[in-house]
Formats: structure tokens, C-alpha cells, sequence
């Protein structure tokens, strides 16, 4: 069947009245609140005004008399959205210990007014920032606490004077998590990134892996590029096992995220990210270390990830573990990862990006 020349004319009619009603629609509610209901997102925060990061802790609590019958409410009730951050001296462990009296040794929390319904791994890769460790520990022990999750920090520690390797630890990180606990999700965390906003939830997408540090003041709380993934990032263990993990080969600073970008793609997922308005972190600044001189190799070996990645991650991990130690607020997990294999430097003139 075709449609006569009047019916037809009448349909094109009834098109363009209902397109201009749509737009009509889409004046009067102001596009912006529509698209609002549409991926629920959130008005912008005002950063002017920030709260200290352990107001209304004691709320959580409970008077010893009660247990616990429930589970925690979906949305932590104490959650201000902006937080005070001040970066001029790290305060000592013994400080951050009295004002976290309830985490366990080996940086252990499970909410005591209620059972959590997450269970996080915060994993950080280490060597030489004692003092980068303490200014994070005292902001990241009461962020999570307010956001009613059963967490526990772990320290990968890399010990010797071999090169640096973040991929590598992170690796180990997860390998010896899972030791521990059944975690429903893994927070890997650079040691200088201090979150800005409660809201930001240290818990994983149910389908990919998010990138969590989307807005950095050194970047102008921006994305350097589209595909950065530096930072912190949350990636459940099977996400994590679906990418073969992250690459060992990268030594010294640069590149190995750029390769857990394409990862992430080659192995058919995509990348999720925090809101930029949500996804804020300031940087403890610092000078760059020694023993992490920038990874020369890197543009060629983002260039054999795609042929790679099966072959170089969870299943060809290999390192020597050295010590395991609870500490106050968090497990001290050393080993020694060996050296950087010696390779011919790249030709500069083959720098293409
Ligand atoms: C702290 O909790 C009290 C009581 O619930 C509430 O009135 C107050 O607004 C909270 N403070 C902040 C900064 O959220
Ligand atoms: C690492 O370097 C320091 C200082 O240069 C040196 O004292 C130490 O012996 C070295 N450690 C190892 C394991 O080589
Ligand atoms: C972790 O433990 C090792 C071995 O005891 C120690 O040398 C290192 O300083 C510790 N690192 C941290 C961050 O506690």
C-alpha cells in the first residue's frame, strides 16, 4: 500500500506540528532541566563554600546499647558535596589515628550504624612519599567513612632503587587485595590526588571501568585529552580480570595509562567517567622523584598494546614479596618487582605525539 498525495501532505503536516510543539516543550522547561531528568545530573556544586571532611562523622556513631539491624540508606545521609582542603603540612599519624579511632589495623572500616552495602578496595602504589601518604590518609579515611563503606586501604610499596613502575604495583595491589576480602570494587589511587567532593562515590560501575579523577586543578579541572585515565579509577575485579589487568613493562613515568585506556577498549568495554563538576582533586605539589624518570619507550610500546595486552598483565605478573604488615591505617604490602630491562633508547625524531 502507498499513501495518496493528501494523506501524504497530511502527514508531513501532523511531522512538523508535533516537531514544533517538542520545541515549544523544550523552551518552556528549559533544555537544561529536561536533560537533567534525563541523566540525573546534579546543579553545579559552588566550591567557594566547602565543609571540613569529618563534619557529622559522630552522627554514624551508634550508642553501644543498639546493633545493627539494617542495611545503610542508599545515599549517606551526611554527604555535604564540596570539602576544605588544605595542602601545607601533613599532619602525623598519630593525629589522623585519634580522629579515626574506629578504623581497624590494616586500614579496615565497616559502618557501625548499619551494614555497608559496598565493599572497597582503595589500592595505592608507593615509594618515597611518607609525608604524600599522611596528607591522604587523613582526608581518604573520612571521605569513605561518610560514604558508609566497608573499606580497607592497602600501600604497595616498592622497595630498592629500580625505576618506578605505578602499572606493576597496581597489579600486586589487586593480586593481594583479593587475599583479603570478597571486594565488590577496586580504587586505584595515585598518593598525591586528594578528592574535593563527597559525592564523588569510591564504589564501581556495575559495566565499566570509571575513571574517577576526571577534573584535576594541574589541569585546570579538565580533561587533559579525551581519553586520559590517570589518577584514581574504580574497576571491579572482573572488569580488571576482563583486561588482563594493566601492563608490567612500563617503567618510570608515562604512558601505562594511555595503554589501560585502549585495555579497556581492545577488551570490548568502554570507559566511564565522573561528571567534571563532581570528579574534582587537588595535587600535592611536588618536584618529580627520583627513580621515576619519564618512560622514554612509551610512544613505541602504545603502539604493540593491541598486540600485547593478552600476553603482558594479570598472567605474566611476577614479583617477590617481601613483607605484609598491618599497619594502623592501612596494610604495608613490600615487594620487589625487579628492574627495568635495558632497551635501546627511541630515536627522538620518531616522537610522533
Ligand atoms: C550536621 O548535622 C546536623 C544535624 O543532622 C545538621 O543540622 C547540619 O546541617 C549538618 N551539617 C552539615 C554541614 O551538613
Ligand atoms: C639505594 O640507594 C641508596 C642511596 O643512593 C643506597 O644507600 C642504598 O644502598 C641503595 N639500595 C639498594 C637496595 O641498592
Ligand atoms: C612498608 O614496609 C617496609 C618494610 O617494612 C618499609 O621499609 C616501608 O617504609 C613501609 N612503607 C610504608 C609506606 O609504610
Amino acid at each position: 500500500m502507498f499513501l495518496a498525495r493528501t494523506d501524504k501532505r497530511f502527514f508531513f503536516l501532523c511531522l512538523a506540528a508535533s516537531q514544533f510543539l517538542f520545541i515549544l516543550f523544550l523552551y518552556r522547561r528549559g533544555v537544561s532541566s529536561v536533560f537533567q531528568g534525563v541523566f540525573g545530573a546534579r546543579p553545579q556544586w559552588d566550591y567557594s563554600k566547602t565543609q571540613d571532611v569529618y563534619t557529622n562523622l559522630s552522627l554514624f556513631i551508634p550508642d553501644p546499647e543498639t546493633v545493627r539491624t539494617q542495611y545503610c540508606p542508599i545515599t549517606s545521609p551526611i554527604l555535604v558535596g564540596p570539602l576544605s582542603i588544605a595542602l601545607t603540612k601533613a599532619p602525623n599519624l598519630k593525629k589522623i589515628q585519634l580522629k579515626n579511632r574506629y578504623v581497624t589495623p590494616g586500614g579496615y572500616f565497616s559502618p557501625r550504624h548499619c551494614f555497608g552495602r559496598y565493599r572497597t578496595a582503595v589500592i595505592i602504589p608507593h615509594r618515597n612519599r611518607e609525608s604524600h601518604l599522611r596528607t591522604l590518609l587523613y582526608y581518604l579515611h573520612p571521605f569513605l567513612q561518610r560514604q558508609q563503606l566497608h573499606y580497607a586501604i592497602f600501600v604497595v610499596h616498592q622497595a630498592g632503587n629500580a625505576t618506578f613502575n605505578r602499572a606493576k604495583l597496581l597489579n600486586i595491589g589487586v593480586r593481594e587485595a583479593l587475599r583479603y576480602d570478597d571486594w565488590d570494587c577496586l580504587i586505584l589511587h595515585d598518593v598525591d590526588l586528594i578528592p574535593e567532593n563527597d559525592y564523588n562515590l569510591y564504589i564501581c560501575d556495575e559495566y565499566y571501568p570509571k575513571h574517577l579523577s576526571s577534573a584535576m586543578d594541574k589541569f585546570q579541572y579538565s580533561l587533559p585529552y579525551w581519553t586520559y585515565f590517570g589518577g584514581v579509577s574504580a574497576v571491579t575485579p572482573d572488569q580488571f580480570m576482563k583486561m588482563n589487568g594493566f601492563p608490567n613493562t612500563y617503567w618510570g613515568w608515562g604512558g601505562e595509562d594511555d595503554d589501560i585506556a585502549m585495555r579497556i577498549r581492545l577488551s570490548g568495554m568502554s570507559m566511564t567517567r565522573t561528571p567534571l563538576s563532581m570528579g574534582r582533586y587537588k595535587m600535592i605539589p611536588h618536584d618529580r622523584d627520583s627513580g621515576n624518570e619519564e618512560n622514554s619507550h612509551r610512544h613505541n610500546q602504545l603502539r604493540s598494546t593491541r598486540k600485547m595486552w593478552r600476553d603482558d598483565g594479570m598472567n605474566s605478573l611476577d614479583f617477590r614479596l617481601l613483607s605484609r604488615e598491618k599497619t594502623q591505617l592501612y596494610t604495608n604490602i613490600t615487594v620487589d618487582i625487579g628492574e627495568a630491562p635495558v632497551m635501546p633508547t627511541e630515536p627522538s625524531r620518531w616522537r610522533l605525539f
